[in-house]
């Protein structure tokens, strides 16, 4: 398997300072609740996963993305192991939610790995460290320390992809970046939402305008290092952010309703770059990496998967 390189931003530039405030899981177990719904829906979405295996422009991709899907769909039961604490019965996603993680899912692999992988799960990732820093119970922090880790390198994953995709098509920068500030109307309204359920008196809630603040600033910080953005948001007027989500609109609808197909890796493999990896020297070696024994690489890389439990 290929190695992903780091994540563009450090664990401490996400990171948000509380100032030492927590949650009380027995005080605040509905508004926990209902943090958790939004994550258990965000994890069902590991399903789309598929469709993007199916459309993987290289082998290594593909191969990400099968280990991807498993611990996506691990991650809904240790969600589940998380209700199951907290006695409660999940519930609806909110739509702002629904909309960041199905509605702006498109049929381009650009949007994908920019939207979906660097920016969508960036924000899984900012919230899901603060959650491990506000959240004193032990077992509930553990399970999102293992899901931590995985998800940063989902995010590693979809940053070094759009680095690669803006390397080889430069001119789909002004479009991500359209779609990026849509993703950030999103989080806003979402935020909206938290700050209606806090009261002003909640220690980590009252704290949520700047968490929100800081959210938009790792964003655009995401965006300088990913080469999408080159001044900061502050410096972009208002009538060109407005034409830039106009744009990046109509272009994300153009893909929905008339994909651009790639050729499959089943017509594409053999030109693959992982055909002339050590994979496959090893394979004309006398290790055939499909060996019916499963000694080869792939059903190792697909055992290491297994380990994940
Ligand atoms: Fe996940
Ligand atoms: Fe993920």
């Amino acid at each position: 398997m290929s190695i992903v390189p780091p994540m563009v931003l450090t664990r401490e530039e996400m990171s948000f300072d509380f100032g030492g405030a927590r949650f009380d899981v027995e005080r605040d177990r509905e508004l926990l609740v209902w943090i958790f719904d939004q994550f258990l829906y965000g994890e069902v979405t590991g399903i789309q996963v598929g469709h993007w295996l199916y459309r993987a422009p290289t082998l290594d991709a593909a191969n990400f993305l099968a280990r991807q899907a498993v611990e996506e769909l691990q991650h809904v039961d240790r969600f589940l192991e998380i209700f199951g604490i907290l006695s409660a019965t999940p519930g609806p996603a909110h739509p702002a939610v629904r909309f960041l993680s199905t509605g702006m899912m498109s049929d381009d692999w650009n949007e994908h790995v920019c939207l979906e992988m660097a920016l969508g799960e960036g924000y899984v990732l900012t919230v899901l460290y603060g959650l491990i820093d506000t959240l004193e119970h032990g077992q509930i922090r553990s399970i999102l320390q293992r899901a931590t880790r995985q998800e940063e390198r989902h995010v590693a994953f979809g940053e070094s992809e759009t680095i690669k995709a803006l390397q080889e098509k430069p001119r789909d920068r002004r479009r991500l970046l359209g779609l990026s500030l849509w993703s950030l109307v999103a989080i806003g309204l979402l935020a909206r939402a938290v700050e209606r359920r806090a009261s002003d008196e909640h220690p980590v809630l009252r704290q949520f305008p700047d968490f929100l603040r800081h959210v938009n600033r790792t964003t655009e910080l995401r965006l300088e290092r990913l080469g999408i953005l080159n001044a900061p948001f502050s410096e972009i007027g208002l009538l060109s952010k407005s034409g830039m989500m106009s744009f990046a609109a109509v272009g994300h609808l153009a893909n929905r309703l008339w994909p651009r197909r790639r050729p499959r890796l089943t017509a594409t493999y053999l030109q693959d770059a992982r055909m002339r990896s050590g994979t496959n020297q090893r394979g004309r070696a006398g290790h055939a990496p499909h060996a019916a024994d499963g000694t080869g690489d792939e059903m190792r890389d697909l055992t290491d998967v297994v380990d994940l439990e």
